[in-house]
Formats: structure tokens, C-alpha cells, sequence
């Protein structure tokens, strides 16, 4: 059965039954009057329309996977694919089911792709998919067009790079999701990742680096073949590949490729660590041709018609220190470093003018002398690009909050390393705030987009967990009209897109709905419990024994107090069905050997991050100060702690003032660990050395605390003694066994 029939049948009473389409269409119209699909189905299209034949290729292949059912591309098919005569905008198209068949119109090309998406969403196999089966489709006219042109995800492949074959999946699932742009951030101070026929040191010493804590150098580049292919495969799927080619700044890899192109001191390898680098490309005109070159072989990979330059965080010290730059900046008449940043870009925008193409930037790119047809990509919040807007330029919105997506969906450990947290609800309520600009500035917002940046996610893996279910969110955003979004339906429709992920391998977070346990130690042997989930959906149902908790097991209320260990199992039902995101956790008794785990907090969070050690494991630290507190717990009878040191060699401290980071050189190589009773001005009840974190990836440390009764907080204080891996806590635990004895103090 259709899932949208069947498996979502469970599902509160929506206002479109059956119908799960996202992003949410523009207009939907049930009419009872459902369609029986055939066992075998044909695809018709008008004779010799060749995009049109292309699309029902693509949606023959998806629903042969997805429907178990032989389907053919004939003539007088029960899905036909035709061309609008009425007019429809371009990417727009009309669904309609009837008792007799099923009709895909569009007038342009991208329309009817966007036709069969919606389609293929429609005929997506329910969790009770039997193969083959009867198939009932509900009838409905569907008529939809996007809000906005551009819907955008940019990939950060310069930090660490994807393979071809992954971007390949990811822009399939960008064409899913109706997403039509693919920003690519070839370059940074990381890597410069595209091969150029002209200068090819860029790609080979920029396409490689060694990563803090790793022996060899990793990372990869994409040839110019290589980049041929995935713009078709792209464009077959109405995505347009925007290329970033980043300038003046971030520019590390560039310049330790050909250090002529700079000023100042010359890199000599790509940067292995995150921040924001001094290394700037000058303004010289050798330089700008140079560029200008690049440019050129660029445009030939690339047919969009926006060449993003970059453009942001170039600190300008190298200019201000370099005379030759002075005395350009002084015969050219400009003011100063910013201005003649500017003039780079107007020499940048008219180069890619005179072959038919617009220049793209980050919104530090803006000013009065911005040239009329230069765009601007908002960083800095989606104020800078209403700004933008305002001043007439075409503006792309990507602010931070929430479209960020290195932050991540959730603060659970599963949550993988990224920034603070963006959960899906925040970034789906994003509201572009175009109903504050009068209609010809709103004219000038192009669209949305999300940007997926890559310092912290090294895999390809971490990437799709951050993107997934996010984009979902995004795309909607940038393809519903704002009057039909609606939080509430789009989580119901979250179950389903989660299986969606699943059953085509998509490795996509299930944090909205992913149950999460808090334990509160009580008198000994006794804690409280208390279940929670981001979003709530469903029933939620537990059993203390270990038996897979049913639809029948009991409903989740208040807290729940229990001796322990306990074997905590716990799913949220609609219905029968069981959502993503079940817990499955022994809580072990202080007086077992792991002993009782907590669940500490960071004490400060000045640069906090969750970042993945060189074990693989996910912790969260604040990079300039790490120190972990716990709430109060009842400490009668406890003896000590057990923790897990992980060693977090990824240098994040291009950011970090080594001032901040409160050295002490009188420590040891490993530092130390001082833990502090009742908050971290309380009194120090344990102080002990630790290892090397540079020579070792983990340490396991037992901690003895003196008798205590009562509810007490600890603070685990780490101190380091130099830059460079450093200590931060993964668990921690109380334990109630034989009293210890701490080592000698440092
Ligand atoms: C940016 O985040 N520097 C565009």
C-alpha cells in the first residue's frame, strides 16, 4: 500500500489526507476521487519533446525502485507527461489525479521535472509496502510554482572534501527537495580544490594538506572532467552548479601554490587549522590577470550565470603593511584597503560582464560602487541582504541564524560535532522578511539558501547528517508560499521523509524527534528519570524492565524514580507505529562497575564546539576553557569518579588568543585536572597530572573524593600547559566502590 494511503494513515487528521509533498505545494485540492494504479505503468509524452522524455525517464527509474512494478516509457500511459498551454511559470506545473489517470502539465522544462518529484513523493512505499500490491492514489490537483528562484545549498568542499560520486547522491537529493542551486566552495585557506590547465599548482599543492593530529597529508581535487560531469548530471536535474573561487582572502592555498599572487610573508602550506587567515591575494594587476585567468577556465566548466568571487573576512593587515599596495591604493585615489578591495571586485564584475556572466559575493562585497549587476550573498543575517535589496542589488539570503548548517540539529551525543545548535523547527520558522520591502526590492531577493561549511564535518557522512532533514526545512522555506507554510504539518510529514532518507541511504538525523534521557542521581541507588524529545509527536511509552515497550506499554507523564540499574526502552507511537528516535539504555547503580553516568555541562561558553577526537568520538568543549560542571546530585556514599579523557588534536585555535587559553608552563606536557566541589570557585577536592594529549588519544582517570552527604555540584577543571591537542572530557561517572586513592598532585 501507499504509505500516504496506509502507512501515514495513523498520522492526526490533516487538511490534505494522503497527500505528502514537500516542499508543501502551493495549492492542493482533493477530490475523493482516488486512481488504482495498473499493474504494469506507461509514461507517455508528447512525441519529440526530449526534456519532457528525460524527466519521465528519471521518474520511470524512481518508481521502478520504489514501486516494485514494471513501468515503461509508451504511449497512452495512465501517467502522462504534457506541455501547459495555459501559462505557468517556469519551474511551475500542474499534478491532477483522476479515477482515469494521472496528468503532469508544465509549460517549462523545470516545471515538469518538478511535477514528477512531486509525483515520485506521492507514490512513495509505506513502511507496510506490500510488493506489488494494490496501489490506491488519492485524487487531487496540485497546482504549484516555487516562492523563490533560487533555492540554494552551498557545499563546503575546501575544508574537507566529498567525492564526486557523493555530491553526485547529494545533488540528487537536492533535486528531491526541489533545491535548484548548488553553491560549490572550491577554495579556501584550507585547499583549493578545482583543477586549473593553466596554473596547476593550485589544485596540486593546494588540494592537499595535513590535518592537525593526522601523519599524512589527506583531501583530493576535482579535474576539470570530473567537474564536466557533475554539472550535467546536475543540470539534468535543474540544479546549476555556482562555482565559489574565493579572493582576496581566504586565500592560504592559493597562495602556498604561487606565492607571487600574494603580500606578505607566503604560506607555505595550506592551513590545517580554522579561523580566519592573514594571507591575501594583492591587488597588483599581474595578480588580477591571473585571476581573471582562472576566471575564464571557470566559466568554461561552468555555465551559470553567477560566478561567486567570495569576497569576505579579508583582514587587511599584509595591505596595510605593504608599501606597493599603499602607493596602488594612492594612484588609484581610493581611500583605503576597503575601497581598493572594492576596486578588485568592480575589475572582477566587469571581467565576468564582458563574458555574459554576474558577478556573486558575500555580502562584505557591498557598497555604493558595486556595480548594478553584481549580486550579494548575506551572511550577516537576512537584514544585510534586505540592505542589499534595497540598494537594487539581486541579493541570495544565507544568514547564519538559522541557515548555518555546521551547527547542529541537537544536543545529544549522536548529534555529531558543529557549532551551538540549529534544530529543525528554528531553521524551518526562518522568515526572509520580505513583506517589510516594497515590492521592487522584494524583486531584487533572489532566494535562500543554506550553506553547509565543513571545518567540523570531516565525512561525508557528518555532512549529510547536517544537511538531513534540514534541507527539507530550507526548501521549503524557499519554495512554499509563506502563507501555506505550517510548522505543524510539516512535522507530520517528517516521519515519512525520515524513511524516505533511510530507504535511499541517506544518512539523515532523526534529532527532532530522538528520545533523550536525563538522570538525576537521588538518594543512593535512586535516580529520576526524565524523558523528553525536541518536538513532541505521538505518545511517548517506557518499560523499566527491558521488554521492546508496544503500543500498549505505559504512556510517559512525569519523571519516573527508580532504583537502579534499570533498563530504560522507550519509542514515541502514533497509533501503532513506531517513530525513529527509540532510547535503549541501561543506567547502571553507583556501585557497578562503570559506575553511574552524568551528564556535565559546559562552565563557560566562549568558544564552545562540538568537535570529534581522535578517537572518533563527538565532545563538547569549549575550546578556550575546558571545564565541565554537573548539576547538583546526591553524593552520600559516593567514593569517586571515573572519567574518559579523548584527545582533541583539530586545531580550532586560529580563533583563540593563546592569552585566552590561560596557559600554566608549570605543568606537565598533559596539564592537569583539578576537580572542585560545589561550583568551580568551590573548594578543590582532588588535583591530578594527565598524559600527553598529543601522544595519546584517550585517558581513562579514576578520581577518589573525600566523604561527602547531600546534593553537591562538581566542577572539572582541565588545565593545559601548552597549544596543541588538548584534554576534553567524553563521560564521566559516580562511583560507589571501594574507596580509591588518588596519585600524587602535579
Ligand atoms: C562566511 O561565513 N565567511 C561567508
Amino acid at each position: 500500500m501507499i504509505g500516504l494511503c496506509l502507512g501515514l494513515s495513523t498520522l492526526p487528521a490533516r487538511a490534505e489526507p494522503g497527500i505528502a509533498i514537500t516542499p508543501r505545494p502551493a495549492q492542493v485540492r482533493p477530490t475523493g476521487e482516488d486512481f488504482h494504479l495498473p499493474p504494469t505503468l506507461v509514461l507517455s509524452v508528447p512525441e519529440g519533446d526530449v526534456p519532457a522524455r528525460a524527466t519521465a525517464a528519471y521518474l520511470r527509474d524512481i518508481l521502478r525502485d520504489q514501486l516494485h512494478r514494471p513501468v515503461r516509457i509508451g504511449t497512452g500511459g495512465v501517467i502522462r507527461l504534457e506541455r501547459a498551454s495555459e501559462p505557468l511559470p517556469e519551474e511551475g506545473y500542474r499534478l491532477t489525479v483522476t479515477p482515469q489517470g494521472i496528468t503532469l502539465r508544465a509549460w517549462g522544462d523545470a516545471g515538469l521535472f518538478y511535477a514528477a518529484v512531486s509525483l515520485s513523493q506521492m507514490l512513495e512505499p509505506g513502511a507496510d509496502d506490500a510488493k506489488g500490491g494494490e496501489v490506491t492514489v488519492p485524487g487531487v490537483e496540485i497546482t504549484d510554482a516555487p516562492r523563490f528562484g533560487w533555492r540554494g545549498v552551498m557545499l563546503d568542499s575546501a575544508r574537507h572534501y566529498q567525492s564526486p560520486a557523493w555530491i553526485r547522491r547529494f545533488i540528487d537529493e537536492m533535486a528531491r527537495h526541489k533545491l535548484n542551486v548548488l553553491h560549490w566552495h572550491l577554495t579556501d585557506d584550507q585547499a583549493w580544490r578545482l583543477e586549473i590547465h593553466r596554473y596547476p599548482r593550485f589544485a596540486q599543492v593546494g588540494g592537499w594538506r595535513v590535518e592537525a593530529g593526522e601523519p599524512h597529508p589527506s583531501g583530493g581535487i576535482y579535474t576539470q572532467a570530473q567537474v564536466r560531469a557533475l554539472v550535467a548530471h546536475a543540470a539534468a536535474r535543474h540544479v546549476t552548479i555556482v562555482p565559489e573561487i574565493e579572493m582576496p582572502g581566504h586565500a592560504t592555498a592559493a597562495l602556498a601554490a604561487y606565492p607571487a599572487l600574494g603580500t606578505g610573508p607566503a604560506p607555505a602550506v595550506p592551513a590545517s587549522g580554522w579561523g580566519i587567515y592573514p594571507n591575501l591575494f594583492s591587488p597588483r594587476p599581474e595578480t588580477l590577470k591571473v585571476l581573471e585567468d582562472v576566471l575564464d577556465e571557470v566559466m568554461d566548466l561552468f555555465p551559470s550565470r553567477f560566478i561567486h568571487v567570495g569576497g569576505d573576512e579579508a583582514v587587511k593587515d599584509a595591505w596595510k603593511a605593504s608599501p606597493e599596495v599603499q602607493a596602488q591604493i594612492r594612484s588609484l585615489g581610493l581611500k583605503d584597503e576597503t575601497a581598493l578591495q572594492a576596486w578588485m571586485v568592480r575589475q572582477l564584475a566587469a571581467h565576468l560582464e564582458a563574458h555574459g556572466r554576474r558577478l556573486i559575493g558575500w555580502d562584505e562585497i557591498l557598497n555604493d560602487d558595486l556595480p548594478a549587476s553584481a549580486a550579494v550573498m548575506a551572511w550577516h543575517g537576512a537584514g544585510a541582504g534586505r540592505t542589499a535589496a534595497r540598494a537594487g542589488h539581486d541579493a541570495v539570503l544565507s544568514p547564519v541564524l538559522p541557515y548555518y548548517l555546521d551547527y547542529r540539529q541537537g544536543d545529544t551525543p549522536q548529534d555529531g560535532p558543529g557549532r551551538g545548535v540549529f534544530p529543525l523547527k528554528l531553521v524551518y520558522g526562518f522568515d526572509p522578511g520580505t513583506a517589510e520591502l516594497a515590492p521592487d526590492a522584494a524583486a531584487h531577493v533572489l532566494g535562500l539558501q543554506a550553506n553547509i561549511w565543513t571545518e567540523l564535518l570531516r565525512s561525508e557522512g557528518r555532512v549529510e547528517y547536517a544537511a538531513f532533514p534540514r534541507l527539507a526545512a530550507v526548501a521549503e522555506g524557499a519554495w512554499t508560499p509563506a502563507d501555506r507554510r505550517d510548522w505543524a504539518d510539516f512535522l507530520n510529514r517528517l516521519p515519512g521523509l525520515l524513511e524516505g532518507y533511510a530507504r535511499r541511504g541517506v544518512r539523515a538525523s532523526d534529532s527532532a524527534l530522538r528520545l533523550r534521557l536525563n538522570v538525576d542521581p537521588e538518594v543512593p541507588g535512586r535516580a529520576v528519570l526524565a524523558l523528553s524529545t525536541q518536538e513532541r509527536l505521538g505518545t511517548l511509552r517506557y518499560t523499566l524492565d527491558g521488554t521492546p515497550p508496544g503500543p500498549g506499554a505505559r504512556a510517559y507523564g512525569l519523571p519516573i524514580e527508580a532504583a537502579l540499574p534499570v533498563h530504560v526502552r522507550a519509542a514515541n507511537f502514533l497509533g501503532d507505529r513506531v517513530l525513529p528516535g527509540a532510547l535503549d539504555v541501561v543506567i547502571p547503580s553507583p556501585a557497578d562497575p562503570e559506575g553511574l553516568p552524568l551528564s556535565p555541562t559546559l562552565c563557560t561558553s566562549g568558544l564552545a564546539l562540538s568537535l570529534e577526537s581522535g578517537t572518533g568520538d563527538v565532545v563538547r568543549v569549549d575550546a578556550r576553557n575546558p571545564c565541565w560542571q554537573t548539576r547538583p546530585a546526591a553524593l552520600d556514599g559516593i567514593t569517586g569518579l571515573r572519567l574518559r579523557l579523548v584527545s582533541l588534536p583539530y586545531n580550532v585555535e586560529a580563533r583563540v588568543d593563546a592569552a585566552a587559553l590561560a596557559l600554566d608552563p608549570t605543568l606537565g606536557p598533559g596539564g592537569g585536572l583539578e576537580v572542585h566541589l560545589d561550583g568551580c570557585d568551590g573548594a578543590v577536592v582532588a588535583r591530578l597530572a594527565l598524559d600527553d594529549p598529543s601522544r595519546v588519544a584517550q585517558q581513562a582517570v579514576r578520581v577518589a573524593l573525600p566523604p561527602v552527604t547531600g546534593r553537591h555540584g562538581l566542577c572539572l577543571q582541565l588545565r593545559r600547559s601548552r597549544p596543541g591537542p588538548f584534554w576534553a572530557l567524553d563521560t564521566l561517572s559516580l562511583t560507589a566502590l571501594a574507596p580509591m586513592k588518588n596519585p600524587p598532585a602535579p
